[in-house]
């Protein structure tokens, strides 16, 4: 194809790694071929309202690769709203004369990308979530620079935990899959790891605590992803309801499990909510690359139009899924993975 004009956007929660896929989409698509890019502002708004940004390939474009959060702004948007919204975007993207666009997102941008690419506007998807959730990708980029930061907080409270013989509770994000929980409490030597996918028994819990305890190790390192939920007959959970986007509202799973081990134990227990902490900051050198290969490979899929589709890293290849597989379900923590991670427990 000759000069195209690509329109992007970033969707959903930020996530270190953003302005590097950006920049390797100017790079690649105004640098190479000299295409126009327009930068849709804070996700699908910018698009039912038609705000946007010129971006090309110059030095302050350049810059972006280390710098966290997104220069286009992103935002959450309810399903219902981008469904009944979509007449607009196609209109926003007509009235700009965009050919292709990149929707930059999870699960909830991507499946707005697929009902777009099913409607016949051409777009090419790049999954990204600190979550590592999306599905047919092996991993997305994000997800190392938040257990970077989960993993040394972790490490920090073992000293500290130690100490005082104390029992640390620390919640890491992860709505419905426990990748970050998972993987941190493997990289720092948690003694127990709670995650969305496998229900907990308190009982059990407490149990492995006072064992540790009579062992005579002196402290004990719990990490538990927001999203965890115990078994309904061993405590009930404080209900918050549904946010304006439609997601489970969260009432601090660590905060009231502390409560109850607290109780049943006698120890002292402390918790440490890290929150979005994890989400801030410059991407690690491994989201840095990942993040710069698939903004590169989504301009050249753009250009050999390749729509409908997601870059993916599968293996170390970035290769193309269609959008349709990509969000048909949520990449989850498998039980065998979870098994793996218990042999650490206690
Ligand atoms: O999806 C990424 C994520 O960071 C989740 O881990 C977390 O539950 C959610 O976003 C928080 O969303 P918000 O930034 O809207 O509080």
């Amino acid at each position: 194809m000759g000069h195209m004009r690509i329109g992007m956007l970033t969707g959903g929660g930020d996530c270190p790694g953003l302005n590097a896929v950006i920049r390797a989409v100017v790079r690649t698509a105004n640098g190479r071929y000299g295409d126009s890019i327009v930068g849709f502002q804070d996700g699908w708004r910018g698009l039912l309202e038609d705000r946007r940004i010129y971006m090309q390939n110059d030095d302050r474009t350049d810059r972006l690769l280390t710098k966290g959060g997104t220069v286009l702004g992103t935002a959450r948007t309810h399903p219902d709203k981008l469904k009944a919204g979509i007449e607009q975007i196609k209109q926003t993207l007509d009235d700009n004369g965009i050919d292709v666009l990149i929707p930059i997102g999870g699960e909830g941008t991507l499946t707005a990308a697929h009902w777009l690419s099913e409607e016949g506007v051409a777009v090419v998807g790049v999954p990204k979530t600190i979550d590592n959730d999306i599905d047919c990708t092996d991993v997305t980029f994000g997800h190392d620079t938040a257990l970077s930061i989960a993993t040394d907080a972790i490490d920090r409270l073992h000293t500290t935990a130690e100490s005082h013989q104390r029992v640390m509770l620390v919640e890491v994000m992860g709505r419905h899959a426990g990748w970050i929980a998972l993987h941190a409490g493997l990289a720092s030597g948690a003694h127990l790891t709670l995650v969305p996918e496998e229900p907990f028994d308190v009982d059990a819990v407490c149990k492995m605590m006072k064992k540790r305890f009579q062992r005579g190790d002196s402290h004990f390192i719990c990490v538990v992803a927001e999203g965890a939920h115990p078994d309904p007959e061993s405590m009930t959970l404080r209900e918050g309801g549904i946010d304006e986007y439609g997601h489970e509202r969260f009432t601090g799973v660590a905060q009231q499990l502390a409560v109850e081990i607290e109780r049943r134990i006698g120890k002292e227990v402390r918790t440490t909510v890290l929150g979005h902490v994890q989400r801030g900051g410059k991407p690690t050198p491994y989201d840095r690359i990942l993040a710069t290969r698939f903004g590169l490979h989504a301009a050249e899929a753009a250009h050999a139009g390749h729509f409908g589709n997601m870059v993916a890293l599968r293996g170390t290849k970035i290769e193309l899924v269609p959008l349709a597989d990509a969000v048909k379900q949520l990449k989850k923590v498998p039980t065998d993975r979870y098994q793996e991670a218990s042999a650490f427990f206690g």
